[in-house]
């Protein structure tokens, strides 16, 4: 099955047209990574991943009909993004692909408080918020699950922000890729915080898609990454249901390190860590060698996440002043408060 046959079987072949349509979704941190795919054209990953929904932190997706003009545009806070930049033409052919019709154009525009392309899932917040907002607009009333699906083939980590709270996306076995998609966890725990380490909000010098590309075509370690990742997923799974902060911490931690050594090792090799995300790192296990529970993980960036319990806050702030804190299970408030 290739793309467009995908998404045929999953859109329903009538479709009606509201005016416009609006939706929100939040962004989402993978606690245990996915790295690699066994299929690059539908998006299909080599590993489960599982991710934490940031409630407060997200994109607001508002879209019409172009009734006069034979293209789509787009908006984001409050800019006019040019067609001819890569960020636009990503989005363009994705609409076009989905689009039930070949002669509809679309009006986006987005508001969002994540910083784009800084390794903190911009891209998926987006093309989630996106599909929602074509569901409503088009009448379409899918399931979570099939957004789930569609946003996956935007951009993979999309498909983990159609829920909040914990969110597996279960890595599926079919070659079509129709039971590659989220999941939400019946797991609550509103004690976990999250923290942010903005050490650098530049765009990445290279995406996502591309180190994949290379890491698995060229790393040693790499062969034992799906395997791993699936063992960890395992393990943080059972601590999210004993509610074990330790057990926890220390499987997310390390399934993200072991992400960036494969990429290390590459050739050739793939850094994301700076000597600023060294320091940072090594400053948080000096913390918890005194006994503060806090753990790291970091995407395809230099910026560190951290999680900690709600009680150790004020110990954290003390020590990391510049430390934004974000309570993942807070509601989100329009307009989206920016980060800093
Ligand atoms: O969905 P993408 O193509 O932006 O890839 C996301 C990759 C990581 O953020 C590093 C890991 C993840 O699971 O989100």
């Amino acid at each position: 099955m290739n793309r467009h046959e995908c998404i045929a079987s999953i859109i329903p072949s009538h479709s009606s047209h509201q005016d416009h349509a609006q939706a929100y979704a939040p962004t989402n941190i993978a606690l245990i990574k996915y790295w690699g795919k066994r299929n690059k054209i539908l998006n299909l990953p080599t590993n489960s991943s599982l991710s934490l929904s940031i409630n407060p932190l997200g994109c607001q997706t508002t879209i019409q009909l172009q009734h006069h003009v034979k293209m789509h545009s787009w908006q984001h806070n409050q800019q006019v993004i040019a067609p001819d930049t890569h960020r636009f033409q990503r989005l363009s052919q994705f609409l076009d692909d989905i689009k039930p019709n070949k002669d509809i154009y679309y009006s986006i525009i987005t508001e969002s408080n994540v910083p784009m392309a800084a390794g903190i899932a911009s891209s998926a917040c987006g093309f989630a918020a996106l599909v929602r907002a074509l569901d409503k607009l088009h009448g379409w009333q899918l399931s979570l699950s099939q957004m789930s699906i569609l946003s996956r083939m935007a951009s993979g980590s999309a498909c983990r922000s159609l829920w909040p709270g914990f969110v597996q996306w279960h890595c599926g076995a079919a070659e079509n890729g129709l039971d590659s998609h989220g999941e939400r966890l019946a797991i609550d725990w509103p004690e976990l915080q999250m923290g942010l380490f903005l050490i650098d909000s530049q765009s990445k010098k290279i995406g996502s898609t591309e180190a994949m590309t290379i890491t698995q075509q060229t790393s040693p370690l790499y062969k034992n990454w799906p395997q791993q990742a699936h063992l960890d997923l395992e393990q943080l799974k059972a601590a999210l249901e004993q509610k074990d902060f330790w057990a926890f911490g220390e499987v997310l931690e390390k399934n993200a390190c072991l992400m960036h050594q494969c990429m290390e090792k590459s050739t050739p090799p793939i850094r994301y860590t700076t000597p600023a995300t060294q320091m940072l790192r090594h400053a948080i296990g000096s913390l918890r060698d005194q006994g503060i529970p806090i753990f790291f993980s970091q995407d395809a960036g230099p910026n560190l996440k951290c999680f900690f319990l709600q009680e150790s806050l004020s110990d954290i702030k003390t020590v990391f002043p510049e430390l934004i804190h974000i309570n993942p299970h807070q509601e989100r408030h329009f307009p989206l408060k920016p980060l800093t």
